[in-house]
């Protein structure tokens, strides 16, 4: 279910827009910015209310990797080991995040502050290995850098 302010905030959204198709990336991005990710019930709030088929939520919500679908840790982390990130160590980060926290890519740490996921380039290649941690990025990643970053998120 959607609370009232992801409600106030789609409605806002659908008074900008004549199509209210065009409502439903920025409306799914409220509900996950919300909650974390998009329940089945969230997509079947967001098509009630712009008057959108259930079926096109969906194909929309499961269609784009920005939308999550499952729930997910506190912070998700989202780390390239795509060639520029792999040649700089990407892999061995992988693998330290593992040892630190028994993360595993597509995997969420057993007190829920960090979830994994493995991306391809995230256009930081020049100052690669490079990650997003919820909307923050951080480059020129080390194994001492890449704890020292995320100790600061709780
Ligand atoms: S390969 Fe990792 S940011 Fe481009």
């Amino acid at each position: 279910m959607l609370n009232d302010k992801v409600i106030t905030e789609i409605n806002r959204i659908k008074g900008k827009y004549q199509d209210a198709r065009s409502c439903l990336l920025p409306s799914l991005y409220v509900v996950q910015k919300e909650d974390g990710w998009i329940t089945p019930d969230a997509m079947a709030a967001v098509g009630d209310l712009l008057n959108v088929p259930k079926t096109t939520v969906k194909g929309v919500a499961t269609f784009y990797a920005m939308f999550i679908n499952k729930p997910m840790g506190r912070h998700l982390i989202q780390l390239c080991t795509n060639v520029a990130c792999m040649v700089m160590g990407a892999e061995r980060l992988v693998d330290l995040l593992k040892e630190k926290y028994g993360l595993e890519p597509n995997g969420t740490t057993a007190d829920g502050r960090f979830s994994l996921v493995i991306m391809e380039c995230i256009g930081a290649c020049g100052t690669a290995p490079a990650m997003l941690v919820d909307t923050d990025f951080h480059e020129n990643l080390t194994e001492k850098n890449i704890l020292d970053t995320l100790e600061k998120y709780k």
